[in-house]
Parts: structure tokens; C-alpha cells; sequence
């Protein structure tokens, strides 16, 4: 795909998009200005037969608060500073979760370190999004880190959620060609132009499988 700016944005396609009865139940974690957790809302009401069943947010006037209450999604706004420890503050986020039903949960900008008690409860189940082609420019700062690099092409990865911080098993990938021209902020539009293309799709591959074996 070439946009009008002649960037070059590759995102895969799926040959065939996963069809779900009942609805496949979502769990959002966000902390930002919510603009991936939009594109799942937008994604199950038109080809992905989900249900977004709560936001959690760990900022309470964050973009992805907004959103929930523009789309009437339930949320709820957990404090780290009111846990202990982070095992406290996972168990929390279970406990909203599982009564809500959650199946899958996506980390759409989540910015918080997840801990072993959210991960084995939800193994295999949760999903991120991250700016950078992975393996590459890992941890925050990913864009700007491949601007530093001086690389010609980046993009960025869906992936399954392990304990090493960006490091579990790639879902999909979206590439962008960087032009000479390019600063942080071009390149996280056009990264994210492909963010929502593939956070959805990446949802719904690790959802069948979920089905499957469920
Ligand atoms: C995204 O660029 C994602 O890659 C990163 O955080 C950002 C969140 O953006 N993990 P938004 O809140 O979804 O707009």
C-alpha cells in the first residue's frame, strides 16, 4: 500500500477472517490516548465478531477513558499507587477481568510491567502492540530509537505478552519506509495508520486458537 505521501506501509492480510459465535469477550488495558483501543471498537462492529467488555486504565484522564465513555464501554481506573505491589495490583486487573468473562486481553498502549500473575493466568491470551519491527527497539522510546539507528524501514509488531518485556511470540508485523524527512511525529502517524490495521487481525488469529483449545 502507497499513501499519498508515496510512504510505503506494508500490512498483512488474512486470506480468511475468523469468525466467532458467541462474540469473542475483550479485555482493553490502556494508558494513553486510546487510539488502537478505538480501532478494536471500530473492528467489532463491522468484521470482528468481539465484544469490548471493560477498559482498564492506570491513568485517569487519559484519551482511553474518553473513548470508553464515547462508546459506553464500562472502565475502571486503577491507581498503582494505592497497591503495594505489583502482584497486587495484576490481581486486580484479574479479578475485574474474569468477571466480565474476559477471553482475550489487549494491551492497546499499556504502559505498566505486567507481572507472572496476570501472564499464567491469561497464557498465551494477551496481546500488545508495540512501535518498532521486533526484535529491533525494544522498550519505550521505539521510535525514536530507530530514528537514532539510522534504519531505512520500521513498523511495528504484534505479539503475544511474556515476561520479558516485548519478547513473546510474534502474531504480525507492519512495515513503513522511513523517509529523510521523517521525525517522531510523521513516524508515529504512519506507524499507527498500520497499528490498527494489525492489532485486530493479531487479536483474532490468537482468539481462534484460544477457541480451539478451549
Ligand atoms: C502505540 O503506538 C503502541 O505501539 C504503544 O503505545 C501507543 C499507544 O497509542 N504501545 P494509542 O494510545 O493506542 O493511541
Amino acid at each position: 500500500m502507497i499513501n499519498e505521501n508515496n510512504d510505503i506501509l506494508i500490512t498483512p492480510e488474512l486470506s480468511e477472517f475468523p469468525r466467532f459465535n458467541p462474540s469473542i469477550r475483550l479485555g482493553i488495558l490502556a494508558s494513553g490516548k486510546g487510539s488502537n483501543f478505538e480501532a478494536i471498537i471500530k473492528s467489532s462492529k463491522t468484521i470482528f465478531d468481539a465484544e469490548v467488555t471493560h477498559l482498564i486504565s492506570n491513568i485517569e484522564d487519559c484519551g482511553a477513558i474518553n473513548i470508553a465513555k464515547q462508546y459506553n464501554i464500562s472502565f475502571s481506573v486503577l491507581d498503582h499507587k494505592e497497591f503495594e505491589t505489583r502482584e497486587d495490583y495484576d490481581r486486580s486487573i484479574i479479578n475485574i477481568f474474569r468477571g466480565k468473562e474476559v477471553e482475550i486481553i489487549v494491551m492497546a498502549g499499556w504502559m505498566r510491567i505486567v507481572t507472572s500473575q496476570l501472564i499464567d493466568e491469561f497464557s498465551n491470551r494477551i496481546v500488545n502492540i508495540h512501535p518498532s519491527l521486533l526484535p529491533s527497539f525494544k522498550g519505550i522510546n521505539a521510535i525514536e530509537q530507530a530514528l537514532e539507528a539510522n534504519v531505512k524501514i520500521t513498523g511495528c509488531t504484534a505479539h503475544i505478552v511474556e515476561k520479558e518485556v516485548d519478547s513473546g511470540k510474534i502474531i504480525l508485523q507492519g512495515a513503513v519506509a522511513i523517509k529523510e524527512s521523517d521525525d517522531q511525529n510523521s513516524l508515529l502517524e504512519k506507524i499507527q495508520i498500520l497499528e490498527h490495521k494489525i492489532l485486530y487481525k493479531a487479536v483474532a488469529i490468537t482468539a481462534k486458537k484460544w477457541r480451539e483449545t478451549c
